[in-house]
């Protein structure tokens, strides 16, 4: 069975004057379990609200969205978020962020001391345990984002631009960090992106959707091994996935323009 479901979801604004902006045509769109899946497409065409939508925190005009079967109504512990900006509790440390979900859900201290220390230690975080947000870098704020969705053990991580306001170096280091996690525990992971290298490298599939209103023009296989090396990026596979879909890309990129 496919982990996640979406099952012609479209979505429809309406401003409180009533104008209406279609944000997604329906969409069809399956995850499988152990999934990495980029998605790609122009500024605009729905990628976080499809997201938004699997999170529970929006709800589509049409359709519906299965986890494991089950239809989605809301938030839940099952569904582990990172975003774009930083979302850490400012009044918490790095160790009490880490542990904040499972402290809600009544997990036993000693595991919550545990889970904590084995996620800071994966994404590089020793000796900033007790750190607030303010005093560690971007970078570091979304390893310890990532951290928290992963201690909570979700059936799926979706992350939207997680290393958009990050700078090239540090962009490429948490590609190859979350990269080094998803080979080791295989979570499933739905990850927005505007950068072609990044969905390519870290992904076993790149969904393309095409400009407002957005639906899936593609679907393609990423079939690069594992574990994958940033030198990849200079192989004839990643070269001519990378044209592909920079062609894919410029096109919907024009046909938004020219909307
Ligand atoms: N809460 C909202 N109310 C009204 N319109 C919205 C709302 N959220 C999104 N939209 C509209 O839906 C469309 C899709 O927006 P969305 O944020 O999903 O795009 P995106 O693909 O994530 O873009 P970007 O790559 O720039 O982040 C846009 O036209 C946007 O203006
Ligand atoms: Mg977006």
């Amino acid at each position: 069975m496919n982990l996640l479901s979406i099952q012609g979801v479209s979505r429809t604004f309406t401003s409180h004057k009533g104008t209406q902006t279609q944000a997604l045509l329906p969409v069809d769109f399956e995850v499988r379990e152990n999934d990495f899946v980029t998605i790609l497409g122009p500024s605009g065409c729905g990628k976080s609200t499809m997201l938004r939508i699997v999170a529970g925190l929006d709800f589509p005009t049409t359709g519906q969205v299965l986890l494991d079967g089950q239809a989605i109504d809301g938030p839940g512990a099952d569904r582990g978020m990172v975003f774009q900006s930083y979302t850490l509790f400012p009044w918490l440390t790095v160790a009490q962020n880490i542990r904040f979900g499972l402290r809600e859900k009544g997990v036993p201290e000693a595991v919550q001391k545990e889970r904590s220390d084995y996620f800071i230690a994966k994404v590089g975080l020793r000796g900033f345990e007790n750190h607030f947000p303010k005093q560690l870098s971007g970078g570091m704020q979304q390893r310890t984002a990532i951290a928290r969705a992963l201690a909570n053990d979700p059936r799926i991580l979706l992350m939207d631009e997680p290393f958009g306001a990050l700078d090239n170096q540090t962009r490429v280091v948490m590609q190859e960090l979350l990269l080094g996690i998803w080979e080791a525990e295989r979570k499933t992971v739905m990850f927005v992106t505007h950068d072609i290298d990044e969905a390519i490298f870290m992904a076993n599939r790149v969904a393309v959707f095409s400009a407002r209103p957005g639906r899936i023009k593609a679907d393609i296989a990423v079939n690069l091994p594992h574990p994958r090396h940033y030198t990849v990026k200079t192989s004839p596979e990643f070269m001519e996935l990378k044209a592909r879909l920079t062609e894919e890309i410029r096109a919907e990129a024009l046909a938004a323009a020219a909307h």
